[in-house]
Order: structure tokens, then C-alpha cells, then sequence
């Protein structure tokens, strides 16, 4: 069946392992079965929604589509573009969020995660930023969206707004109520010094994260340092629940060589951390470096890819500027 894709990921810089395992790789599996219409975007509104750098916000714009297309997203079938470029997202995020319920966004754990404990100094735009997504989503009638566990609750509430936008203006079915595509395993990659908390690009330790922008030396001193227990590894997966640091590692393992963790671990029990780490880095290397050093290749050539995201965004506004003079039409204006 043919799907509708959209996805985004936020231009602010350190993409890493887990953006790669928990999405992109996703999105270009999704790109090669030819059926599917496919939609990435370069979040870069959603990126201020903390303080930003503007000339390192420009910068990270461009190295975000690097990342798609050395990940082998081909922009000439799929739309690869930055938000801002299509005015349509803004305004649908404004009526989308008239329509949301301030309960529904109380609830969000990401932005109490990242507002931390002074929530009243974080930004307006933090609070509704899933406002944002859901308009990203519902503005080009996507019916699947590939992302990490992470955005699973983001992805729910965009349901709910959907549901209530086609309620109170009776359309029914207006606004395609979208499935969450997240991987049953290895959606939620932890980072390298704590199993217990996730890979993240805001993680001030840069030993925490593989980022896709990292040379072999860096890799492999990476996977070196990692955090493990003293433990050879286990025989099966129930041995992992309390070892979260080797079932991190030996799901990155498996997710790069399309394994099962029943697979991996059939391969390394009763070895060493510091034998499986040699082939983990052989694997990351293998994968990871060819696209660190097109990431590096692609952003010498910036106006290939101010190209990339300018033709990207002629034709997604095509879709969003149909979709938002009908919302506009059913609201009233
Ligand atoms: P962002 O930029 O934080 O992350 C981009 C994608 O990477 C996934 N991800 C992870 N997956 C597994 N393990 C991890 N440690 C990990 N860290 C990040 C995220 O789940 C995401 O899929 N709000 C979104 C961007 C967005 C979006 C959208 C996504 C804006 N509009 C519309 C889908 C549809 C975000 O901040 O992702």
C-alpha cells in the first residue's frame, strides 16, 4: 500500500547515533519502496524554541539535509526542505493550537523534561511545540510518520488535535489522523555513559554520543570508553533487564547489522566487553563513517544544498498552501 511519510528532524546540531538508528535509517528504508511519497523536514522552527545561534542555526540547517542525503535520502524523488520556508506551518500551528486543550499540552513529559525546574523562564513556543508537529504532519495528510520512541506521545496528541480540528468543524476526515512508524526494537538509543538515559544532542558530555559527524579515531575511542558492567555478556535477554548499559550496546549491534538481540547475544555470550566493543566500533565505523565524511563532502557545497532546500520547499508548499486555504476556509476566514 502506498504511504504518505513526513518526518522531521531539528537543525541544532550534534545529529547522532540514536537520530540515526531511531529515524533516518528508518526514513531511507521508507524512501526505497517506491510506492510511498516521502517528506523530510529540516524542523528549524521548532529549533528556536531555544535560544539559537543565528549563524550556527544556518549552518546546522544545512548540515541537517547533509545528514538526509549522506544517509541516502535521494532528494530528486523525496522532498527534503526547512520549515520556515513554507509560511503554512506557522499559521496552521496558530489555529491548530485554538483548536488544543491546554490539559493535553500540561501532559506532555518532553517539555517538562526540557523545561526542567524552572518552567516558567522556558519559552512559549517550548510549551506548544507539539502544536507545531502536529501541523507539520497534518498539513501535507501524512498517514505514517517514522520517529524514535521519544516522539511517541507527541505523535498521540497530534491524533487528538486532528480528531477535535475535523469535530468542531464538522469535516469529517479533513485532517488525517496519522500511525506513529516507530520500530518495536532499538527505537530509544541510551547513551554511552549512563543506560539509563537517552543519547541526546544537548547531553554535555560528548563521549555520551556517537554523533554522525564523527571520524573513525572518534568512534572508536567512543565505544573504548563506553560505560559497561563488570560481567562477561549474558546468555539471554532476560539478563539484560538489569544490565542496561550491554543491552544499549548490544541493541546499537544489532539495529546496524539488522540482527535480533537474541541474534547478538547468541554471538557474544560468555565474551568479554572489551572483545564485543572491537566489533561494535568495526560495525559503527563501517556504517557511520562513509556518511560522516559525505556529511563533511556535502557541506563544502553550500549551494547545492540552499538548492536542495529551496526547490524542496517549492514543492512541499504546493501541498501545505492547498491544505491550509481549506482549513482557513472551514474556520471561517
Ligand atoms: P528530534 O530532532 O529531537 O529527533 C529527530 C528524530 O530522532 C529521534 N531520536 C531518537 N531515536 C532513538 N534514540 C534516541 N536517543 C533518539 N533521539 C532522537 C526522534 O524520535 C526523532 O524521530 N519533534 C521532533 C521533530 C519533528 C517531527 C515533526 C517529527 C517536528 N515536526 C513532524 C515527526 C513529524 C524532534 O524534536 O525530533
Amino acid at each position: 500500500m502506498s504511504k504518505k511519510i513526513f518526518s522531521g528532524v531539528q537543525p541544532t546540531g550534534n545529529l547522532h547515533l540514536g537520530n540515526y538508528l531511531g529515524a533516518i535509517k528508518n526514513f531511507v528504508e521508507l524512501q526505497n519502496d517506491k510506492a510511498n511519497h516521502c517528506i523530510f523536514c529540516v524542523v528549524d522552527l521548532h529549533a528556536i524554541t531555544v535560544k539559537q545561534d543565528p549563524k550556527e542555526l544556518k549552518n546546522n540547517i544545512r548540515e541537517t539535509a547533509a545528514t538526509f542525503i549522506a544517509s541516502g535520502i535521494n532528494p530528486d524523488n523525496n522532498i527534503i526542505f526547512n520549515q520556515s520556508m513554507v509560511s503554512a506551518h506557522s499559521e496552521a500551528a496558530w489555529i491548530l493550537s485554538c483548536v488544543s486543550r491546554i490539559g493535553w499540552l500540561n501532559r506532555m513529559t518532553q517539555f517538562k523534561e526540557k523545561a526542567g525546574k524552572d518552567k516558567e523562564k522556558a519559552s512559549i513556543g517550548l510549551y506548544s511545540y507539539p502544536v507545531l508537529m502536529a501541523a507539520d504532519i497534518l498539513l501535507y495528510d501524512a498517514t505514517h510518520v517514522p520517529v524514535g520512541d521519544d516522539q511517541k506521545q507527541h505523535l498521540e496528541l497530534c491524533r487528538d488535535i486532528a480528531q477535535k480540528f475535523n469535530n468542531d468543524f464538522n469535516a469529517p476526515e479533513f485532517l488525517k489522523v496519522p500511525e506513529p512508524l516507530i520500530q518495536k526494537q532499538f527505537s530509544r538509543i541510551m547513551s554511552l555513559k549512563d543506560g539509563l538515559k537517552k543519547m541526546s544532542k544537548s547531553d554535555p558530555s560528548d563521549l555520551s554520543r556517537i554523533n554522525l559527524t564523527d571520524s573513525k579515531d572518534e568512534i572508536v575511542n567512543k565505544i573504548k570508553k563506553a560505560k559497561t558492567d563488570p560481567l562477561p555478556l549474558p546468555n539471554n535477554i532476560d539478563e539484560l533487564v538489569e544490565r542496561p548499559e550491554a543491552e544499549n550496546l548490544l541493541g546499537i549491534y544489532s539495529s546496524l547489522k539488522n540482527k535480533s538481540l537474541q541474534n547478538s547475544i547468541d554471538e557474544f555470550s560468555g565474551k568479554n566487553f572489551s572483545e564485543f566493543k572491537i566489533e561494535l566500533s568495526d560495525v559503527l565505523v563501517e556504517k557511520i563513517e562513509p556518511i560522516s565524511k559525505k556529511i563533511k563532502e556535502l557541506l563544502n557545497d553550500e549551494k547545492y544544498l540552499d538548492t536542495i532546500l529551496l526547490e524542496g520547499s517549492k514543492k512541499a508548499d504546493i501541498f501545505a498552501s492547498k491544505k491550509i486555504k481549506e482549513i482557513k476556509e472551514l474556520v471561517g476566514f
